[in-house]
């Protein structure tokens, strides 16, 4: 039976801040846990062959560098897009947005982050567009592609981001939407989910980086 294993990027910089969304690099500790994921994975797989998945996001291409498979990037697997809070921490959004961050906590499968807004003089008609800023609902739908493409491939390792592993998990696991926003996918830990005629088997292993 064929094999899809998750992983969360390796520690980035941005963790360590307490900081959302970005393009930051890996902490030294997330490059620990790098290096050590070839042999995490070679333990578990053999010689078998594996595809692995990256996001267009530096921490993700940096957390499989050292993983001798074939690797694809995908757009579509970068991280949940926080609009104007990318970049803050939980606090300094909760000071500069408390209804949103509020908002948020009370439905968090469809709240919609901000977008960056953008302005257009035209011929003295102000046109005012939001950018970006997406929910989990947003995520779902943008993940369809790829979840289309993963029931049509062999091993595959994803090595993703928090809020996009959590849409994953839950579409191999069934989970309903409401819970799906608080799915634990912690870092420095593989998740090898095997599909059966009836939902997945599921094995984790955390390395103590
Ligand atoms: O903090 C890491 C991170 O991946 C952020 O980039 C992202 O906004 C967040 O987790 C998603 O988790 P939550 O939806 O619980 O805020």
């Amino acid at each position: 039976p064929r094999s899809i294993f998750f992983s969360r990027h390796g520690e980035s910089q941005y963790n360590v801040e307490g900081k959302i969304g970005g393009d930051s690099p890996l902490s030294e500790r997330g490059m620990r846990y790098a290096r050590a994921l070839p042999d995490l994975i070679k333990d578990n797989i053999g010689d078998a062959p594996l595809t692995v998945w990256t996001s267009t996001l530096q921490r993700t291409i940096q957390t499989a560098q050292f993983l001798p498979y074939n690797k694809l990037t995908w757009k579509s697997l970068d991280e949940l897009d926080a609009g104007v809070c990318d970049g803050m921490t939980y606090e300094e959004i909760e000071q500069a947005y408390p209804e949103d961050f509020a908002n948020r906590d009370e439905d968090k499968f469809n709240y919609r982050y901000r977008g960056r807004s953008f302005t257009l003089l035209l011929f003295l008609v102000v046109i005012t567009h939001d950018l970006g800023g997406e929910s989990y609902r947003d995520v779902v739908v943008r993940l369809e592609p790829v979840i289309m493409e993963l029931e049509r491939q062999e091993n595959i390792l994803i090595v993703g981001h928090q809020a996009i592993l959590r849409c994953l998990y839950a579409y191999f696991h069934n989970l309903p939407q409401a819970d799906l926003p608080y799915i634990k996918i912690p870092l420095h830990t593989v998740i090898k989910l095997t599909p059966k005629a009836y939902g997945c088997d599921e094995e984790r292993y955390t390395l103590p980086i």
